[in-house]
C-alpha cells in the first residue's frame, strides 16, 4: 500500500469543471436562460444528473429531511465528524450559469481530484446541493440550509405558492420528508467544517486584480410580504378622487421605502424586487397589489429598526389613502461571521499556491450563512465579469473557477490534517 507521502498531490482539473457547469446549464428552460427555479421539473432533472455524478465519484448519495441532495465519502477514520462542501444547484429566473452551480461543483471536482490522486481524507466528505437557496414560488430562501439548521417553523412549511401547494409538500416532491422537520436536521458537532465557493456577485476581486476572496461575515437579510388592498373600478368611469388604487399606494411606499434607506448608512439596501398588482388589466383600477421589501445589513439593530419603520410607514401611506395593507415577516437571517480557522485555512491554501487574495464580507446572503448556525463554515468567492450576477450574462472563467477550486481543495486538506 501506498503511504500519504507517496500519492500524488490532489489538483482540480479545470477542463472537467468546465465540462459539468456546461453540462449543468443546460437544465434550463430553453425560452429563458439560464432559468431553473427550485422545485421545477428542470431543477429536479439537474439534481438527478448530480447524483449520478456523485455516484459515479464513489459517493454514497441521499436526500435527507430537508430535501438537500449529499453524497458521501467515507474518511480514514469514519467515526470523525464530516468535511462539508457544496451551495445550491437553482437559479433566479433568467439567472447565470454560475451563482449556487460553481459552489456544488467545484465540491464535486475536490471529490474528483481526491480520487484522481488516490487520496483518502481522514474524515468523511460531503458535497450538499442545498435545496432552493434562492427565493422561489414560495417565498422563502435557504430552504434546505435553514431546515438542516432546524429554522423552518410550522408557518414557513405551510406557505403557498400560486399553483396551491404548500412549501412542505415542495420539499416532499423534492424527496425530503417534512414531518421530520420539527428538530434540526444536522445536529451541533457532526460537521467538522463546511466550505462554499461561490462568485462574488460584485466588483471587488475584479477591480483589485485579486484571484480569491475569503469571506469574514455574510450580511443579514429581511424579506416583508406586502398586502395592499385597494378596490379594483373601471378605469374610464371612476373620477380619481373616488379611486382606492392599491397601485399608486404600493407606489407611494416604495418610493418612500428608497427615500430612507438612502438616508441609512451605506451598509444598508432595501429592495422591492417582485410585485404582483390584480386584476392587472389596462382598463381596471388596480385593486390589489402584492410586493415584498427586502432589507440587507450587517447590523441587525439596523435590519430590526428598518422593518418596523417600513411596516409602520405603509400602515400610514395606506390610512392617507383610506385602503388597507398587511404585512408579515416572510424571512430573516442574522448578519453572521465566518470561522476564523476556516477562513485562515482559505488564507493558507491560497497562498500556498500564490494566488491573490483578501478578505471580505458578504453583501449576497448563502446557505453558508445558516450552516454557521450548526457548523464552523466559511466562504471563498471567486471574481465574476463586471460583477454582475443574477442576469443571463453572469460569467466566470476557467481559470478563475480553477484557482477557486484548488483553494477550496486546499483548505479541505489543510483541515483533515488538523484532527485533533
Ligand atoms: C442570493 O442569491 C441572494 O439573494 O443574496
Ligand atoms: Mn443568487
Ligand atoms: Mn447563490
Amino acid at each position: 500500500m501506498k503511504t500519504r507521502q507517496e500519492l500524488r498531490v490532489p489538483t482540480v482539473n479545470s477542463e472537467r469543471i468546465q465540462n459539468r457547469i456546461n453540462k449543468l446549464s443546460t437544465f434550463t428552460d430553453p425560452d429563458k436562460p439560464w432559468s431553473r427555479t427550485a422545485f421545477s421539473e428542470r431543477h429536479l432533472a439537474a439534481r438527478g444528473w448530480l447524483a449520478d455524478e456523485m455516484c459515479l465519484m464513489g459517493m454514497a448519495v441521499d436526500i435527507d429531511a430537508g430535501g438537500n441532495l449529499i453524497g458521501r465519502l467515507p474518511g480514514l477514520l469514519d467515526q470523525l465528524p464530516t468535511l462539508a462542501s457544496g451551495s445550491h444547484s437553482d437559479t433566479v429566473p433568467a439567472g447565470g450559469r454560475f451563482d449556487g452551480a460553481a459552489g456544488v461543483i467545484v465540491a464535486l471536482e475536490a471529490a474528483s481530484a481526491l480520487r484522481d490522486a488516490g487520496h483518502k481524507l481522514r474524515h468523511p466528505f460531503e458535497v450538499i446541493d442545498f435545496l432552493a437557496e434562492e427565493p422561489n414560488k414560495y417565498g422563502l430562501s435557504c430552504v434546505g440550509s435553514r431546515a438542516m439548521a432546524g429554522e423552518l417553523t410550522a408557518a414557513q412549511l405551510s406557505y403557498k405558492a400560486a399553483d396551491g401547494t404548500t412549501l412542505a409538500e415542495g420539499i416532499a416532491l423534492m424527496g425530503g420528508d417534512p414531518k421530520k422537520l420539527g428538530s434540526p436536521v444536522r445536529v451541533r458537532g457532526g460537521i467538522k467544517a463546511f466550505l462554499e465557493l461561490h462568485i462574488e456577485q460584485g466588483r471587488v476581486l475584479e477591480n483589485a486584480g485579486d484571484d480569491v476572496g475569503v469571506v469574514t461575515a455574510i450580511v443579514g437579510i429581511t424579506r416583508i410580504a406586502f398586502e395592499v388592498l385597494g378596490r379594483p373600478d373601471h378605469a374610464g368611469t371612476t373620477p380619481m378622487g373616488m379611486r382606492k388604487d392599491a397601485m399608486v399606494a404600493a407606489s407611494a411606499m416604495i418610493v418612500g421605502f428608497e427615500r430612507r434607506a438612502l438616508e441609512e448608512s451605506p451598509a444598508m439596501v432595501a429592495t422591492v424586487g417582485k410585485l404582483e398588482v390584480g386584476p392587472n388589466a389596462s382598463n381596471v383600477v388596480p385593486g390589489q397589489v402584492d410586493f415584498t421589501l427586502e432589507i440587507r445589513s450587517s447590523s441587525s439593530e439596523q435590519l430590526q429598526r428598518f422593518a418596523s419603520w417600513a411596516q409602520w410607514y405603509a400602515t400610514t401611506i395606506a390610512s392617507e389613502r383610506n385602503l388597507d395593507v398587511v404585512s408579515s415577516i416572510i424571512g430573516k437571517s442574522e448578519p453572521i461571521e465566518m470561522d476564523p480557522t476556516v477562513q485562515i485555512a482559505f488564507c493558507d491554501a491560497a497562498a500556498s499556491h500564490k494566488f491573490r487574495y483578501r478578505s471580505m464580507p458578504s453583501g449576497a446572503g448563502h446557505d453558508a450563512a445558516h450552516v454557521a448556525l450548526f457548523a464552523p463554515s466559511g466562504m471563498v468567492f471567486i471574481p465574476c465579469l463586471d460583477g454582475r450576477s443574477h442576469c443571463p450574462e453572469e460569467f466566470a472563467s476557467a481559470d478563475q473557477l480553477a484557482r477557486g477550486a484548488q483553494t477550496l481543495l486546499g483548505a479541505i486538506l489543510i483541515l483533515d490534517d488538523n484532527h485533533k
